[in-house]
């Protein structure tokens, strides 16, 4: 296996790219295809946005149980899903920096699973390396090692950690308050398995963020937009080469640059209105999306643009509070923001809508608001301590190339040229060290780094975009686009994952692991 995936490197490399991307798809901003849904579909605006339940350490411990439920999503119509609790979104956790929480999963699914916890600073054994995986009892033969991209190559890791019916995650946590979210990262079919319902929303909490004036308790609210395609009886659609999700990974040819849904889900609601007060709100922005890109903006009934205020990215607050008229998110970003509805008459409403959609995908969910209240927040001028984001001189610069490749004779995604090989790392990097990181892309690819946040330097010839402030650990790098982060890597050693976010693309190989020592 090691001979041939040698051979098919310089293929890779030399596959030409123009042309195949509108051919997959690379339209309005979006690189994928719409994949419709059977079903039909509900009004706008008709669901009440529900809110995952939130669960908080009793004892450094959280229990979370994997587990099939037939959830209501569509008015009327049952859901088969994979679920966190039975729950989708899966419960949300919140916990406090540098306490450290063990979250303990149970399974009773029929699938493997591993858990990532996105944005974590995460040891390098609870990090939900691929091929780490929690099985469960049920399913009795290993099959994971039998299978691979060509249905017959054995994907072999001989390192992989390999837990039966339960699995400790230990979370430190010592890193400051922000969204992160917890998600499936099975070898091969994190896109399905996402997409069947393993997604939630993890929140760290600490003492400078609570000294901040900021909205709280019930005017702050994590949003997880996600989009779906439906069957006519609620099933789920998904284009997967094998529907088992055990034989060959990946999706039909036609949905290869990536599976948008035309449902769009707000915290596993389809297009669902919020009740609020006229006051300002906290949201926590997470795109939970396996492949959509969306441009957010919210607008009043009569027309008039609102204003985001972003006070936080992936990894943290930023310095200081940015404006926005519009927030591009790809794949596993998040943008905390907070919006004012202070001058909002009580009976008006808001809608988030998304310009990279089309028709119903346009829309994404509405606030209606429900009355008048006293609000005392003052969103401060100084946030947290960011340092300016500079070149350290002599750091290392290594280079990513996110591109077409051939995965073991079929067509499917690389970075540079190589399908992930969980066994063998495409880098090593010393822990204390800075590098400089540049990502070069054909698609639009939302690149992720695991353990360690960065900061945006450059994107294309110019500085960082406006959708770059603070640390980031998932950068949306667009078509042919150059970004370069500056990335510390701090404390944990072990086998960590560069990857890129359009989850089609993960499982069609666009994977590296990296090595800290
Ligand atoms: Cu959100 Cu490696 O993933
Ligand atoms: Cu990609």
């Amino acid at each position: 296996m090691r001979l041939r995936r040698r051979t098919l490197l310089g293929a890779g490399l030399a596959v030409p790219i123009t042309g195949s991307l509108t051919a997959c798809g690379d339209t309005h901003g979006q690189t994928g295809q719409v994949l419709a849904s059977a079903a039909r579909l509900p009004e706008a605006y008709a669901t009440p946005l529900p809110l995952p339940p939130v669960k908080r350490p009793a004892g450094g411990l959280i229990e979370i149980a994997q587990r099939h439920a037939s959830v209501e999503i569509l008015p009327g119509l049952k859901t088969e899903m994979m679920t966190y609790d039975g729950v989708f979104p899966g419960p949300t956790l919140e916990t406090r920096r540098g306490e450290t929480v063990t979250v303990r999963h149970t399974s009773s699914l029929t699938l493997p699973t591993a858990t990532h916890l996105h944005g974590g600073h995460t040891p390098a054994e609870s990090d939900g390396w691929p091929t780490d995986l929690l099985v469960p009892p049920s399913f009795n033969t290993y099959q994971v090692p039998q299978t691979g991209h060509d249905g017959h190559a054995p994907m072999a890791d001989p390192l992989a950690q390999v837990s039966t019916g339960e699995r400790d995650y230990r979370y430190p946590l010592d890193q400051p308050a922000t969204t992160l979210w917890y998600h499936d990262h099975r070898m091969d079919f994190t896109a399905p398995q996402v997409w069947r319902g393993l997604a939630g929303f993890h929140i760290v909490r600490d003492a400078e963020e609570d000294a901040l004036s900021l909205p709280r308790g019930e005017r702050e609210i994590p949003l997880m937009i996600a989009d779906r395609a439906f069957d006519e009886d609620g099933a789920l659609r998904y284009p997967a080469l094998d529907p088992e999700l055990l034989g060959q990974p990946g999706v039909e040819d036609r949905y290869m640059a990536g599976v948008l849904g035309d449902v769009i889900l707000v915290n596993g609601a389809p297009w669902p209105e919020a009740e609020v007060d006229a006051a300002q709100y906290r949201l926590r922005l997470l795109n939970g999306s396996n492949a959509r890109r969306y441009e957010l903006s919210l607008r009043t009934a009569d027309g008039k643009p609102l204003a985001f205020t972003q006070i936080g990215s992936d990894g943290g607050l930023l310095a200081r509070p940015v404006q926005h008229d519009a927030i591009t998110m790809a794949s596993g970003e998040r943008f905390d923001v907070v919006v004012d509805f202070r001058s909002l008459a009580p009976g008006t409403t808001v809608e988030l809508r998304n310009a990279l959609g089309t028709g119903r995908t346009a829309q994404v969910m509405r606030f209606r608001i429900a009355r008048r209240a006293t609000d005392d927040v003052r969103v401060p001028e100084r946030l947290a301590d960011v340092p300016e984001p500079e070149k350290p001189d002599g750091a290392v610069v290594r280079r990513w190339h996110f591109r077409q490749a051939k995965v073991h004779g079929r067509k499917g995604w690389g970075i540079n040229g190589k399908p992930f090989d969980p066994a063998v790392p495409q880098a090593q990097v010393p822990l204390g060290s800075t590098e400089i990181w540049e990502f070069f892309t054909d698609a639009h690819h939302p690149v992720h780094v695991h353990l360690s946040p960065f900061q945006v330097l450059r994107r294309g010839n110019r500085g960082p975009g406006p959708m770059d402030h603070g640390w980031k650990d998932t950068v949306d790098v667009r078509p042919y686009e150059a970004v370069r982060v500056r990335v510390r890597f701090e404390k944990y050693a072990g086998r960590f994952l560069i990857h890129c976010h359009n989850l089609e693309h993960e499982d069609m190989a666009m994977m590296a692991g990296f090595e800290t020592v």
